[in-house]
């Protein structure tokens, strides 16, 4: 077999369930490089929380450096109760952040697929949600996560203030809506651009943006505005309805947790979060879960490792362009689930309970 170039890759499974379901991942990239010869070369550092313990900031200069020196960034999850007081810079998740901003990570893809397997794991009615198959597209460097005038400052009567800012500028509107009017192209041609046009000015320049680019160069895709708060409900009302939907930081944090839950878990949505590709083709690239650390089942090895392992299978697929490998880790994961195969928290009458070290070698021995 052609050895192929050598991949960078950077592990950080961060805390919580991080750490066992970035295991399985590593199972993988081991399998790839023993029967694919793909010369995947991993690293490993700490992030969040567990970096915080040893070091006493959750994301040390060394480990940034790495991660922008690599062709992916694979996170498993940051934050825990354990880590809630520290002031606010030294919090988990605030490595999470500056590896988004400092990556220019602007467009965050968050596929929310129902597969047939599961439509009995989400509490929606089956007909509403079998087949579904949704791309969230939320801007990940701008809005209130950033914005400034920031922070908590006493006022004059003795109380305190705290300040976020939500801004965005015609820039990073643009660049946002046209990731998702290209990824459109090459699905079924329909996007829905969500903000809070009717209250924020932020959101109006959002709305107005969008739909100038869309005359300018994507007549071919059919658009729709929607506010946010209606597509909250009209997601549960009929999600259906929905391709791609392109939306700001916090709205897509919060529809993109409501859509989870339509595709019967949270651990099962994988997530990319890329850049703008520089000349030479070269683009930075963080994959992680959209679940969370889940600090009440962490160590228990009931953790479900998918959303994870098909976080990977983006890498291979957006970063590497390896199609074909993305899609057969894909296949792999459908036939555990055909099997009866579940983790605790997909778990229905008639399917098999299995750890998570269980799913991830199950998986494998279908990529053989
Ligand atoms: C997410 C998470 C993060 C966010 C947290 C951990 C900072 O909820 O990726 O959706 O709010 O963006
Ligand atoms: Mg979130």
């Amino acid at each position: 077999m052609i050895k192929v170039k050598k991949r960078k890759f950077l592990l950080l499974p961060g805390d919580g369930i991080g750490p066992e379901v970035i295991g399985e991942v590593k199972k993988i990239i081991n399998w790839f490089n023993k029967n694919k010869s793909l010369d995947f070369e991993i690293e490993e550092e700490l992030v969040g929380g567990a970096s915080y313990e040893k070091n006493g900031t959750p994301i040390t200069d060394e480990v940034f450096y790495k991660a922008l020196e690599s062709e992916a960034v694979i996170l498993g999850a940051v934050g825990g109760p354990k880590w809630d007081d520290l002031e606010f810079s030294k919090k988990p998740e605030r490595a999470l952040l500056k590896l988004r901003k400092e990556l220019k990570l602007f467009a965050n893809l968050r596929p929310a697929i129902c597969f047939k397997q599961l439509v009995d794991a989400s509490s929606l009615k089956p007909d509403l949600i079998s087949d579904l198959d949704i791309l969230f597209v939320r801007e990940l460097t701008g809005g209130i996560y950033f914005g400034e005038p920031r922070g908590i400052k006493p006022i004059d009567n003795g109380e305190r203030k705290g300040i976020n800012t939500h801004v965005y500028t015609s820039s990073e509107i643009e660049r946002v809506a046209r990731v998702a009017f290209d990824l459109a192209r090459k699905r079924s041609k329909k996007v829905t651009s969500c903000e809070k046009s009717n209250v924020m000015e932020a959101g109006q320049l959002w709305k107005e943006e969008v739909k100038t680019l869309h005359e300018k160069e994507y007549k071919d895709i059919e658009l729709k505005h929607m506010l946010a708060d209606n597509c909250a409900m009209q997601l549960v009302r009929y999600p259906k309805q929905f391709d791609v939907i392109v939306t700001d930081n916090l709205f897509g944090d919060m529809l993109s947790d409501e859509a989870a839950m339509l595709t019967g878990s949270l651990g099962l949505l994988p997530s990319a979060s890329l850049g703008a590709k520089d000349k030479n083709g070269n683009m930075r690239s963080l994959y992680e879960p959209v679940h969370g650390s889940a600090p009440d089942i962490a160590g228990n090895g009931i953790a479900n490792p998918i959303a994870t392992i098909l976080s990977f299978a983006m890498a291979l697929k957006y970063s590497l362009d390896l199609d074909k490998e993305s899609n057969n880790l894909e296949k792999a994961v459908q036939s555990v689930l055909d099997e009866g195969l579940r983790t605790k928290d997909i778990l229905s009458k008639g399917t098999k309970e299995v750890s998570t070290s269980e799913m991830g070698d199950a998986i494998i021995s279908k990529l053989q």
